[in-house]
């Protein structure tokens, strides 16, 4: 008899439990089962399978085989929660939980979107992550997400792409700072320049470095500090001039405590993109949110544009 015919879901369940957590406890906890049932699933698995799956009773590990059962057990419950969406959606009701992903510095303005969206659909529910672009780039191409809000698209993948608001990016400084105020500043002036950088792979780096390029501009010096926050306490601090999204310093343009600086060639206009997986299945809740963002969202992004 085929493997299909004799094992269950509640056992494969078990076996992805347990792989993803490397506790028969805790993937008891996920499974709202007791720890012996957690336990009798997997041997009643590989009793049928006729090879043993996971290995040690102290350090759980998988053996080469419950690898690949794991493997083909996430493949196939993901394909049941397709289905889930698929059915839902013959049904053609507007409900159920929407997952989003925004970029990090989308989440300055992502949140407003989502309220507003669920004010308008209060049976639509929306979980909301905020992630690096290796993150969410691994979590659309793994569908793991309904969709994602990003700037320059991931590669190698199919998907649908919605631009939805200019995004703008600029030169930041303290007040006090020499160039401020000063009208069309060439980007060569940079070159005297300490910068604060975001990380390696952040679409705000990316383009920096694209603009610094273009200009042929080699600061005197560049500190990577990581997150959108610290570049603007650095700048703040007197450390340095820091290319930002608009979106991250309104608030400090609006108190006076950065200024954005008139280089030439700034802002550096990109676009912000919804993105959907080319293979996930359109369900009307995931269709309202797209067209609340095409046409609602983006007028709310041109009242908000600093
Ligand atoms: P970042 O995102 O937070 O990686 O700089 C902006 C973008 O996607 O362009």
């Amino acid at each position: 008899m085929k493997l299909a015919q004799r094992l269950t879901l509640k056992q494969l369940r078990s076996l992805v439990a347990v792989a993803e957590t490397a506790s028969f406890t805790q993937a008891a906890r996920l499974l709202h089962l007791t720890q012996p049932a957690v336990s009798m699933q997997l041997k009643e698995l590989e009793a049928v399978v006729g090879q043993v799956l996971v290995d040690g009773r102290r350090e759980i590990r998988l053996t080469a085989a419950g690898e690949v059962l794991v493997r083909r057990a996430r493949e196939a419950l993901a394909a049941l929660d397709l289905a889930e969406i698929e059915l839902k959606s013959m049904r053609g009701v507007a409900s159920g939980t929407l997952e989003v992903v925004a970029i990090t510095t989308a989440e300055y303005f992502v949140p407003h979107l989502l309220a507003e969206f669920g004010r308008r659909h209060p049976d639509i529910k929306f979980r909301l992550t905020v992630e690096n672009r290796e993150r969410v780039h691994a979590l659309l191409q793994d569908q793991r997400v309904d969709l994602a809000i990003m700037g320059q698209p991931p590669r190698g993948f199919a998907l649908r792409r919605i631009p939805f608001a200019p995004h703008r990016l600029s030169f930041v400084a303290r007040p006090d700072h020499p160039l401020a105020g000063r009208p069309h500043i060439p980007p060569a002036a940079l070159a005297g320049e300490r910068l604060l950088l975001r990380e390696r792979g952040s679409g705000t780096r990316t383009n920096l470095e694209r603009f610094l390029r273009v200009h042929g501009v080699q600061p005197l010096a560049a500190d990577e500090l990581g997150s959108n926050e610290t570049l603007k306490q650095a700048v703040m601090a007197g450390m340095g001039v820091a290319f930002l999204s608009h979106h991250t310093f309104a608030m400090e343009l609006e108190s006076g405590r950065l200024l954005r600086l008139d280089v030439q060639d700034t802002p550096v206009i990109r676009e912000w993109n919804v993105l959907v997986h080319a293979e996930r299945p359109m369900t009307p809740a995931l269709e309202a949110l797209l067209d609340f963002l095409q046409a609602d969202g983006a007028a709310m992004m041109r009242a908000r544009t600093v």
